[in-house]
């Protein structure tokens, strides 16, 4: 059964007996079709008019052959689907305009009927690859949408319910307080799905930049811990911090680090319920120590892993319900998420951890997760240390 849409067809062959007999046959199967004698004005007519949905494209043809046309259709962006219609002897050469784009080929002489199920087959797979690319496009739209359009407004929203909070324009009891604070959390978390999704594109096109120094560990662990005192202890979370003495750096960019940690206690609270317990460290570790690390196959070992013999080790472990061991090589692709979730139920994009694994990894570190079912999960961060000399001991 055809399709009801009219689609237009262009023949292109030099051998006019075989072109008429095929234009006949496809406009009595319903399409609307023309022909071309030669490459050039096969080119032509499809630079005039672009909605021909299929080309019939004889390889071999006095002037520009049909190898030639369709490097030249490629390499304008077009999206008429190309079957290559070839002669004895040129096989080769249909399979090798298949590599370059054609959707298919078809020996002559050829069955009317075989050249029209090819034909249905070709406008299928072009429409399948146009709604591809419009879907594509629709997800950059929304997604230029997303940083611009919502992210601007709610970073101002968060900023005047601080005013209201902070009780600048008059009172406000400890109840209503809390309602504001969940009110800012709410907003920053959505502020951060944003920024991760944002920042994993960048990762991806090559844009995103890193400001990478030097930087105490210790001090970033503490402060974002710090952001978390307040939404742990509200959840009934005891949110503790162990950083072994001494000063340990690592060479990050602060505002992506800050944000992996953000992420991974962001992940602690959600997944861990009333009652539960989170726990951050973070260790040098040296030789023996670092030999001894059961890195899990599925992390990634990046190919600039340094072989140095000094590394810290940042830990964020919780008691929350944990990760089913053999869903641990996903967690860190982009939108996986499990749908196991405390009682408290809330969101999320599913790109947190995405992110982290792409930055922790431009800083040339490591991270994954080790869980025992019903255990909670704990988050390993693995970086080089900046010197050796800047260890904190053993
Ligand atoms: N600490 C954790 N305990 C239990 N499950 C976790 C924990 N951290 C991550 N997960 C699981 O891994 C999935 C992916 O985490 P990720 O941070 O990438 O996404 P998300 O938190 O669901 O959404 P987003 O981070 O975009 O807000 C989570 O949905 C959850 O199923
Ligand atoms: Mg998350």
């Amino acid at each position: 059964m055809l399709d009801q849409h009219v689609d237009k067809i262009l023949i292109v062959d030099d051998e006019e007996e075989i072109a008429q007999a095929l234009k006949l046959f496809l406009d009595d199967e319903g399409f609307a079709s023309s022909l071309a004698s030669d490459g050039a004005t096969a080119l032509d007519m499809l630079e005039k008019e672009k909605d021909y949905s299929v080309v019939l494209l004889d390889i071999s043809m006095p002037g520009l052959d049909g190898v030639t046309v369709l490097r030249r259709l490629h390499d304008a962006g077009s999206d008429t689907a190309v079957i290559m219609m070839s002669g004895y002897g040129n096989e080769e050469l249909a399979v090798e305009c298949m590599r370059n784009g054609a959707e298919d080929y078809i020996s002559k002489p050829f069955a009317l009927e075989d050249m029209r199920q090819r034909i249905e087959r070709a406008r299928a797979h072009r429409r399948a690859r146009i709604e591809k690319r419009q879907l594509q496009q629709e997800k950059e739209d929304f997604i230029l949408m997303l940083s611009h359009d919502m992210k601007n407004p709610l970073t101002a929203v968060i900023g005047s319910i601080d005013i209201i909070r902070e009780g600048r324009l008059g009172a406000v009891n400890e109840e209503q307080g809390e309602y504001l604070q969940s009110a800012i959390d709410s907003c920053n978390e959505v502020v951060i799905m944003i920024d991760n999704l944002l920042d994993i594109r960048k990762f991806e096109a090559g844009k995103i930049q890193m400001a990478i120094h030097p930087c105490n560990v210790h001090e970033l662990i503490s402060k974002v811990a710090d952001q978390f005192a307040r939404p742990a202890s509200h959840d009934g979370i005891e949110l503790t911090v162990d950083l072994q003495p001494g000063t340990s750096e690592i060479a990050v960019d602060r505002n992506a680090f800050t944000r992996v940690l953000g992420n991974l206690l962001g992940n602690a609270l959600k997944f861990t319920p009333e009652g539960g317990r989170i726990a951050v460290s973070c260790r040098s570790i040296h030789g023996d120590t670092v030999r001894a690390l059961k890195i899990p196959a599925y992390a990634t070992i990046p190919p600039d892993f340094p072989e140095g013999n000094c590394f810290i080790r940042v830990a964020v472990r919780d008691t929350g319900n944990g990760i089913p061991t053999d869903e641990l090589d996903r967690i860190f692709d982009r939108y996986t998420q499990f749908t196991r979730r405390t009682e408290r139920e809330r969101g999320g994009a599913g790109l947190g951890l995405a992110y982290c694994k792409l930055a922790i990894e431009s800083f040339h570190g490591m991270i994954w997760a080790e869980c025992e079912a019903g255990h909670g999960s704990n988050f390993v961060i693995l970086l080089p240390c900046c010197s050796e000399s800047s260890s904190g001991g053993k």
